[in-house]
């Protein structure tokens, strides 16, 4: 499709999806996962840090690595791509059609940038639960290393999805959903390669959406998308989407 009959369409859906992986926070400073150079994986071994073993061995050590995590989040700022997409959302929302924003990231910048329907598929760095039962505690001291439920006095951990762990089943389910039913869905940012967030482009497109990508590097996804924008995020997003909701 041209960018001319990609605008029309979007200009025009009432249901979209977006999915959003490491590389629509890439520009903000937050490492993606799978980037040599300085990717967080590339300096630690994720089964050392991110899996319920690791946890139950050390459970000090993986605290203090989502503590740095976390305070290297606070630092850095949602991007010029994390506030296009929310106003896209919000322009959506105006003309009564249904958004919706799925993502892989566990650092809450979308939230920052005002997104509002949104499903963080691997959790956030900032929530934590109990490692006993699951429960999400909303407080917890910072002094301690890791923190003890103030209720119960089990661990807390943060509430994300480690390696070997199910993702939250409603959030799942309710991603299916909007991605079902989506007239066009955009992906930014994502190698599409972890599941079963890497389906989820496949199963729009099976579902006659409109599939969208930005990703400077070419993904298993590629070659099936109706448009493609090999370029950074926070470069594209603002443009495109400031024709999608200008005047029609
Ligand atoms: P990856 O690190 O696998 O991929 C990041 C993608 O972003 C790559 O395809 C880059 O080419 C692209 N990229 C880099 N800079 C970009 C930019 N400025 N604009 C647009 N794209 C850019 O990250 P994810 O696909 O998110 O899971 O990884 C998926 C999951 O794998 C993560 O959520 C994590 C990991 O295992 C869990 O922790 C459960």
């Amino acid at each position: 499709m041209t960018f001319e009959e990609i605008v029309i369409r979007c200009r025009r859906a009432q249901r979209i999806a977006v999915l959003t992986g490491a590389g629509i926070s890439a520009e903000s400073g937050v490492p993606t996962f799978r980037d040599a150079q300085t990717g967080l994986w590339a300096r630690y071994k994720p089964e050392e840090l991110a899996t319920p073993e690791a946890f139950q061995r050390n459970p000090k050590q993986v605290w203090d690595w989502y503590t740095w995590r976390r305070e290297r989040v606070l630092q850095v700022q949602p991007n010029a791509g994390h506030y296009a997409i929310s106003q896209w959302e919000q322009h959506v929302i105006n003309r009564g059609g249904d958004f919706a924003l799925i993502t892989q990231n566990v650092d809450g910048l979308h939230k920052r940038a005002g997104s509002q329907h949104l499903l963080e598929l691997h959790g956030n760095l900032f929530r934590t639960k109990r490692w006993t039962d699951g429960v999400v505690i909303d407080t917890w001291s910072a002094a301690e290393s890791p923190p003890r439920c103030p209720q119960t006095g089990a661990l807390l951990r943060p509430d994300v999805v480690w390696f070997g762990e199910m993702l939250p089943h409603d959030l799942l389910r309710e991603a299916m959903r909007v991605t079902t039913v989506c007239e066009i869905f955009l992906c930014v940012g994502t190698s599409t390669q972890v599941y079963p967030a890497a389906e989820l482009p496949f199963i729009a497109l099976r579902n006659g959406a409109i599939v969208i990508e930005v990703n400077p590097q070419p993904t298993p996804l590629t070659p099936h998308a109706h448009y493609v924008f090999a370029a950074a995020a926070g470069h594209c997003l603002p443009p495109f989407i400031h024709v999608i909701c200008g005047s029609e």
